[in-house]
């Protein structure tokens, strides 16, 4: 299989090009990535000495130089991981978060379907999308599935559903196979360190205030990135045109549970933590139904929480001269700004 994957340098991407190489049926795996502030080479410099692996640094808006690169290379398969993601950016830059999960996708679309077009085989594509699609739930019971009507309610979450239903719309109206993917909370080595995991583990590290929004008890679903890889893979081998897959960890937690648990792993004081302003918007709890997943795909999730938080704050540990750069004077500068003039941050 020859495999085009967008978003490579970043998180859920570089893990998901780590399994690939480890695939015999992969004879071919370009990356497309922008490397905006989230997207590091250094995560897939390991990859390079592999003569099947080429890493393009290309904005999946540029539609152009998308449609010389797949006509190039000639995939059977289109990934798309690439995506501005984090919710608090998208409050106050929004219109980055249009261009790329909405403009981007629509480029990688049309380049998937020119490619079938003009070569009269089928070209797969799978968009990675996320649970904040369906918006949120309440605390008592129910989970998200497939047929849940959307419901974004952030504008990160809003582009996502754009991109998810232009996508959708694409098989439809031009015949192109595809699948839409949608996980819960992933964690795990790599995640940019402005997500609520690595930034507490790192805050932590640095013996700064831990900001927990609001009341601490808003619930997440939390997905170990290397199940959430597996899931997207098997979606793609066994998936059926059209269908939408929610991936979900089966470990759902309130914020504070996890952020007491970091500190509790790195031998740190509760009196780090620091409450704080509410995000606007802040959705209330995610939960997934993944059993479509299940029955179709054969797919679960294999991590068990705890034990995947070991883990990732290990690797933080262990880490320190990746994310140590990433929090530099524009990080800084970041929180200082952005999160002071919403108030979300002492
Ligand atoms: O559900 C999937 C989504 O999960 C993905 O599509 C998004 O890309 C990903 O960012 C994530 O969205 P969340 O908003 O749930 O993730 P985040 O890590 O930003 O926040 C997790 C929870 O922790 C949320 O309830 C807000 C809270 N939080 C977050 C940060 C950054 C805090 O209390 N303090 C913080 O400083």
């Amino acid at each position: 299989m020859r495999l085009l994957v967008t978003g490579g340098c970043g998180f859920i991407a570089s893990t998901f090009l780590r399994q690939a190489l480890g695939r015999a049926e992969v004879e071919r795996l370009v990356n497309v990535d922008a490397l905006t502030y989230s997207g590091r080479r250094e995560n897939v410099r390991e990859l390079e000495g592999d003569a099947r692996f080429r890493n393009v640094e290309l904005d999946i808006c540029d539609a152009e130089g998308v449609e010389r690169l797949v006509r190039e290379e000639r995939p059977d398969a289109v990934i798309n991981f690439a995506a501005e993601s984090h919710v608090d950016r998208s409050l106050f830059a929004a219109r980055r978060f249009v261009r790329t999960n909405i403009e981007g996708t629509l480029c990688l679309l049309e380049a998937a379907r020119g490619l079938q077009l003009d070569s009269g085989r089928q070209v797969k594509f799978v968009q990675v999308s996320t649970d904040e699609v369906y918006g949120d739930l309440e605390d008592d019971g129910g989970a998200f599935r497939e047929d849940t009507p959307l419901d974004p309610r952030n504008p990160y979450s809003s582009t996502k559903a754009g991109g998810d239903l232009l996508a959708l719309a694409f098989a439809r109206t031009h015949g192109l196979w595809l699948v839409v993917t949608r996980a819960s909370n992933n964690y795990g080595a790599r995640q940019f360190p402005e997500k609520l995991i690595p930034l507490m583990i790192t805050n932590a590290l640095e013996d700064k205030p831990l900001p927990v929004y609001g009341d601490g008890k808003n619930v997440r679903d939390w997905l170990w990135v290397d199940d959430h890889c597996e899931g997207v893979w098997a979606a793609l081998q066994r998936g059926q045109a059209g269908q939408v897959y929610n991936f979900g960890g089966a470990s759902e937690r309130e914020n504070i549970t996890i952020v007491k648990a970091i500190l509790a792993e790195l031998g740190k004081p509760e009196s780090l933590i620091r409450f704080v302003g509410d995000r606007p918007g802040h959705d209330r709890r995610y939960a997934i139904d993944f059993s479509r997943a299940t029955a179709q795909l054969g797919w679960r999730p294999a991590m068990q929480f705890e034990e995947g938080l070991r883990r990732t704050v290990a690797w933080y540990v262990e880490n320190q001269a990746w994310w140590r750069p990433l929090r530099d004077a524009s990080f800084e500068d970041y929180y200082r700004q952005h999160y002071g003039r919403l108030g979300l941050k002492a």
